[in-house]
């Protein structure tokens, strides 16, 4: 067990370089089950989430290796179509597979993913989207089963957007007959990077990154070959730690467009943004300024940057106001914040944060990814010194952040507990 140890403070200056995208990785991975031969990814970071992927990708029967920051999988022998529930557990986008094995073995058991520390999330979109394809759905003994002899395409209106939904629909038809429409499709780049990953394949997908998209089936898929698009909330963080700390970084390989929501509201907060060749440049202001926001889907502001967000508001002058709409219980991070001096109440699906002059160090305990970076951020921030405990959970998402974070003049160590 490790834990992260800050002495805050130091304005962080230089630059810093971004990792492949978590959330990217994730179902281009998965989509390699849905061919026989070797696939190649690369600019793939070093992740708990990436790990346990590899380990269902074995399970499964398919041969993985990794070489430097490349992963290759060869899943032409599928010998089990069962994601277990150890592996669900840890990983709810496990159930990404559930797409591309009905589509290549008609036939795919997967561990209900059940509650998590951020609300109930449920799966019933994409099983609703299955079934529109011809699967049988059935649940038992905790598992999600899904069967069928050859899907084929439909028209299929999501009830919201789910990013997780229309991967796993975009997987499962771009092997069904026929035309499939998704409608109300989440817009997220990670989605967009998953439709071209599939076009190099073979397949033909268009209107990713809409609400509509468009896939006629085809009826095999040649093996992948692709980089990793930049991890934006990994870059996201970076922009916030300069910010909160009065620094000045430029984040290389961060993507303006990606980022827009984000940074519209940080220039809104006083900081200095500016888009240069290789990334994004932040420049922390004297003073922030309070800023409210609502989380919504792409292109709206990134649930997954709210903690983030937060940890800076809590340093603004004046009182903010942040929405969250895309979880239920996403605020675990608050307690913690509060006991490193911030001053924040809940309002049903709201906090509201009245910014303090100076936060104090303090031992802080993560409870979920995304919340670990708030902590992370505040104890730069902070003075004094800032314990962050249970930081398995920052390891599922963040590439050695304590590294980078030191490159750039933060005094953060990761120490045995
Ligand atoms: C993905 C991201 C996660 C991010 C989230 C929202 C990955 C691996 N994870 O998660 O980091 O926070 O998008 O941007 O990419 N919902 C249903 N029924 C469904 C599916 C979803 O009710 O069948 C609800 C969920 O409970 C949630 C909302 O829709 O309230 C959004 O979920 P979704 O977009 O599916 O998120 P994930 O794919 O799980």
């Amino acid at each position: 067990m490790h834990k992260i140890v800050i002495r805050g403070g130091q304005p962080l200056r230089g630059e810093v370089h971004v990792s492949g995208a978590k959330n990217a990785v994730l179902p281009l991975l998965f989509a390699t089950l849905l061919t026989s031969g070797r696939s190649e990814i690369c600019n793939v970071p070093e992740l708990r989430d990436i790990d346990t992927a590899v380990a269902l990708l074995k399970i499964l029967g398919a041969q993985t290796t990794r070489d430097a920051d490349c992963c290759r999988v060869d899943a032409t022998a599928i010998s089990s179509i069962e994601a277990p529930y150890d592996l669900v557990r840890t990983m709810r986008a496990s159930v990404l597979v559930l797409g591309p094995l009905l589509a290549r073995c008609g036939h795919a058991r997967v561990s209900l993913p059940g509650g998590c520390a951020i609300g109930a999330r449920p799966i019933d979109q994409h099983l609703k989207g299955f079934e529109a394809l011809g699967a049988r759905i059935s649940l038992d003994h905790g598992y999600v089963e899904a069967q069928a002899d050859g899907l084929r395409g439909a028209h299929i209106v999501f009830d919201m957007p789910t990013v997780g939904g229309t991967e796993n629909l975009l997987m499962a038809a771009a092997l069904a007959a026929g035309e499939t429409i998704i409608e109300n499709a989440a817009r997220e780049p990670e989605i967009v990077q998953l439709a071209e990953a599939l076009n190099t394949m073979g397949a033909n997908i268009s209107g990713a990154g809409t609400a509509r998209i468009l896939i006629q089936g085809v009826t095999s898929l040649a093996p992948l070959k692709i980089r990793v698009m930049p991890d934006r909330i990994e870059a996201g963080t970076f922009l916030i730690a300069a910010a909160m700390t009065g620094g000045n970084l430029l984040v290389r390989g961060a993507r303006q467009l990606d980022l827009e929501a984000l940074l519209q509201k940080m220039v809104e907060a006083g900081v200095v943004i500016s888009a240069e060749a290789d990334g994004v440049r932040a420049v922390g202001p004297e003073c922030l300024r309070p800023v409210d926001i609502r989380t919504s889907t792409f292109p709206g502001f990134p649930t997954d940057m709210q903690a983030q967000f937060m940890a800076m508001m809590a340093l603004a002058d004046g009182t903010s106001r942040i929405s969250e709409n895309v979880f239920e219980n996403r605020f675990m991070h608050v307690c913690e914040l509060q006991r490193m001096g911030a001053n924040i109440s809940i309002d049903g699906h709201s906090a509201i944060i009245h910014g303090v002059h100076q936060l104090h160090g303090a031992p802080v305990m993560a409870t979920d990814l995304r919340a670990s970076a708030s902590l992370i951020l505040a104890g730069l921030a902070a003075e004094n010194t800032t314990e962050v405990t249970r930081i398995y959970h920052l390891d599922r998402g963040y590439e050695r952040i304590e590294q980078k974070l030191a490159a750039v003049g933060a005094r953060i160590e990761r120490v045995a507990v």
